[in-house]
């Protein structure tokens, strides 16, 4: 079909009179044999516009297949990884390059199905296509078709067999190639500022750079690859014809006696010849692609473990207790936290202070369930956080982090974190932003108010001003317990002294944990956990401390 079937319209325009052959045809023989050729002409135009019609239609429609069948795959190898990352522990994210996942979830899908899964089916259709070729010419000339066949398979065959491991090492190179380049490029834009103010634009350039020449490179080296045979190939196949046409030419032998045949070997060549060599073009390409099997799978694979048990509800009704806790993390050579037993009554205002590293924030990693305890027990009401309860605990807490995130996006998005514009409570909204001091700068002094975009990571604000943000979102979910890391180290005295005025107004409705540096700023607490000592080193307000007293310290 296609473009071979103008063939008999044209031989039919060129003939003069009828056309016996057409007697022959299936069914409509005799009636084609016996029309005018003027008649005829016309009835093969269209016959042959309905051919070329429903040969392009059947090409869009294999087309469409193809595409829309490896675009679902793509989106749904993404699905299967996203639902994966969702579900892994905070832990993994701190042992993985985002790099790594972002290119996961963007190239290597696309690779995977692109570059293994479609040339893959291809390699299958092609070879059944190739087999029919086979058995066709074999019918017709089997000593000859076999002779080309085998000579074919060997060379392709051969190639495969010598450049596969090539074929794996360059696509293993270029996984790692553009890893690197991600990395960069992830770091260039991150580390801007200071990438600029130490003048190092070039070493980090040339990082991406690097990466992106090594990652072109083996791309081209692969492409060529899967074309090598072809350039041997051609010219021996076809130059073997014209030698022998050649010496027997130079012999003398008549021409007609050995045309036939080699018109036989030259159609067999060039009907097999691209066959071949696309079933070594898409092995090749596979080959090179194989390494995102292992990226994707990687994390495929644990979908099931992924998938957490079904949650159950946290009751906080006394108290939040740490028994004999130890954690290190993956790697670490000594315990961060070491047999830590604490109490955090309900209500209750806890003030942890200590050295930087000593560990306050592992701690509250810990308290937040983003960690599990190497050693001990976290207990909420006497109930141990695990699996199936952490997420219902965590909707409990609301947590200021000592380096807040903030989302490219409005600050009323930023505040009401992952919560739809349509659901904002705009009441809430303003509330929370009052109690973390920021409302009058967002309505006084930006453009749009909550509408203002901050830019990317929260860059068109200052850093107290991102630190406000994120103490509003923490109480715009109505936490039960507040975890504040650092939260107002970025503060000016006089601001700090109002959002922890703003904070304490909270007491007696929620129970709260701050770590500060600033002594100032704990002065209300019921009581000073000296992390580091492992200690009680101070209790401002004696009379509140219900479970000061249990607090033990042999860290
Ligand atoms: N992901 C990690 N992998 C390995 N070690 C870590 C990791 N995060 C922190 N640490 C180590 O754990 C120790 C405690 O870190 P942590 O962040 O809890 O300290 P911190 O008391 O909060 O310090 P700061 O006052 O500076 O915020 C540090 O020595 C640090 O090097
Ligand atoms: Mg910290």
């Amino acid at each position: 079909m296609g473009v071979a079937s103008i063939a008999p319209f044209l031989a039919v325009a060129g003939s003069e009179g009828s056309i016996p052959a057409l007697g022959k045809v299936p069914l409509v023989g005799s009636w084609l044999a016996s029309m005018a050729h003027r008649d005829l002409l016309i009835v093969m135009g269209f016959v042959t516009i309905l051919g070329l019609l429903t040969a392009n239609f059947l090409m869009w429609l294999t087309e469409r297949v193809r595409l829309r069948y490896g675009a679902f795959l793509i989106h749904a190898l993404r699905e299967g990884l996203m639902v994966n990352y969702c579900a892994r522990p905070y832990g993994y994210y701190l042992a993985t390059n985002s790099s790594v996942l972002l290119k996961r979830l963007t190239h290597d899908t696309f690779q995977f199905v692109n570059g293994v899964l479609v040339p893959s089916l291809e390699i299958i259709s092609r070879l059944v296509v190739l087999l029919l070729l086979l058995v066709l010419l074999l019918v017709v000339a089997p000593g000859i078709t076999l002779l080309a066949a085998a000579f074919c398979g060997l060379i392709y065959g051969g190639s495969l067999a010598v450049l596969n491991s090539r074929g794996r090492r360059l696509g293993h190179q270029m996984n790692v190639a553009q890893r690197s380049m991600l990395q960069a490029a992830q770091q260039f834009f991150g580390a801007i500022k200071a990438i600029l103010l130490h003048g190092k634009t070039e070493y980090f350039a040339g990082q991406f750079l690097d990466a992106s020449a090594i990652s072109t490179a083996c791309s081209a080296r692969a492409g060529l690859l899967g074309n090598l045979p072809r350039y041997l190939l051609e010219p021996v196949a076809f130059g073997t014809l014209v030698g022998v046409v050649l010496v027997n030419a130079a012999n003398g032998v008549a021409m007609a006696t050995i045309l036939p045949k080699l018109s036989i070997l030259a159609l067999a060549g060039y009907r097999l010849l691209p066959s071949f060599q696309a079933v070594y073009g898409q092995a090749m390409n596979v080959l090179s692609n194989v390494y995102s099997i292992g990226e994707v799978a990687d994390c495929a694979h644990q979908d099931a473990a992924a998938v957490g048990p079904p949650q159950l509800p946290v009751h906080f009704t006394q108290s939040l207790r740490l028994d004999a806790v130890s954690f290190s993390y993956a790697g670490g050579m000594t315990p961060v936290i070491q047999d830590l037993s604490m109490d955090f009554p309900k209500y209750s205002k806890t003030g942890i202070i200590g050295p930087t590293g000593c560990g306050k924030s592992t701690l509250v990693d810990l308290i937040l369930g983003l960690h599990s305890p190497t050693k001990g027990r976290i207990l909420v009401d006497g109930t141990p956080l695990a699996t199936e309860n952490i997420t219902s605990w965590r909707a409990l807490v609301g947590y200021v982090p000592q380096d807040i995130y903030l989302l490219d996006d409005t600050i009323a998005a930023n505040i009401a974190f992952g919560i739809p514009e349509a659901k904002r409570d705009l009441k809430k909204l303003r509330q929370v932003a009052d109690a973390a001091h920021i409302l009058a700068f967002v309505e006084n002094k930006l453009p749009h108010g909550f509408a203002t975009m901050v830019g990317e990571r929260g860059v068109r604000l200052s850093g107290g001003q991102r630190q406000r943000i994120g103490i509003a979102r923490a109480l715009y979910h109505g936490p039960e317990i507040l975890v504040l890391d650092e939260a107002t180290s970025a503060l000016d005295a006089e601001t700090e002294k109002d959002v922890m005025n703003a904070i304490y107004e909270l007491s007696g409705k929620i129970t709260m944990i701050m770590i500060a540096h600033r002594r100032s700023s704990l002065n209300r607490c019921d009581r000073l956990f000296d992390l580091a000592a492992g200690s009680v080193m101070d209790s401002p307000a004696p009379k509140s401390l219900g479970g000061i007293h249990d607090l033990t310290h042999p860290k």
